[in-house]
């Protein structure tokens, strides 16, 4: 079976002046499609370079990603990214970033808006997944008037409501008391085994990497 992620010799460097640090010294490793992987490692290994990579958000220096068909070099054109971003990967950050001004409905119906999708199929489809995070009842709130945890699992829904290929979410749970914490990672992993989600976290805490099928670890830029 072809993997769904598959990442070659992935080099990526920041240049302060002078001074040129290797953060990823050449990351090989594939995902199959329906994996949870959470990749885990010491604060400044380069957890959050290698997701931005995964997602496009940045470039590497040499090597490859590959998502579905669609691959990603340090030579893929803007245009290519703003596809490759609008049609396979969602993202969950740890700041949810809704949009202020907008409902929670509105702000899970905008993915698939961008995508040419017409409004009462988007409505629909953003309905049907804020119910299944449990944000039912909170459709027609806006983002300053629900708590953190509801953001954080509307966020979620957002990442989630196009069906991409694959979804990557960088320390999803950082902001979250112990409470809303454990009730993301029920939703997540709900989510994630019903629909055969393909997630990869970068989490510090065990809770959420124990809920994933598959744990890697981020060091000294190898992964292992
Ligand atoms: N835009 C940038 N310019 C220069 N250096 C950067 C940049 N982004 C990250 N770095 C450096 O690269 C290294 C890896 O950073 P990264 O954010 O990927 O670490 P991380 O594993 O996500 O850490 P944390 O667990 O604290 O979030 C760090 O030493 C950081 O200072
Ligand atoms: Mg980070």
């Amino acid at each position: 079976m072809q993997p769904l992620l598959a990442v070659r010799e992935l080099h990526k460097s920041y240049h302060d002046g002078e001074i040129r640090a290797e953060v990823l010294k050449g990351i090989s490793f594939t995902v199959n499609a329906g994996e949870f992987v959470a990749i885990q490692g010491p604060s400044g290994a380069g957890k959050s370079t290698l997701l931005n990579l995964l997602g496009a958000l940045d470039k590497p220096d040499s090597g490859t990603i590959e998502v579905d068909g669609r691959t990603i070099t340090s030579a893929i054109t803007e245009q290519e990214i703003d596809l490759f971003r609008r049609d396979k990967v969602g993202f969950v950050f740890q700041n949810h970033y809704l949009l202020q001004e907008f409902t929670v409905l509105e702000n899970v119906m905008l993915p698939l808006r961008v995508q040419g999708i017409p409004k009462e199929q988007a409505m629909a489809a953003a309905a049907e997944i804020l119910n299944r995070v449990g944000l039912g009842h909170r459709l027609q709130h806006l983002p300053s008037q629900i708590s953190g945890g509801e953001s954080q699992r509307a966020a979620f829904a957002r990442a989630v409501v196009k069906k991409p290929a694959l979804i990557l979410a960088d320390e999803p749970t950082g902001n979250l008391d112990s409470e809303n914490r454990a009730k993301f990672i029920e939703v997540l992993s709900a989510l994630q085994e019903q629909d055969q989600l393909t997630v990869i976290v970068v989490t510090h805490e065990q809770e959420l990497a124990q809920a994933a099928s598959r744990r890697l670890h981020l060091r000294d830029g190898q992964l292992g």
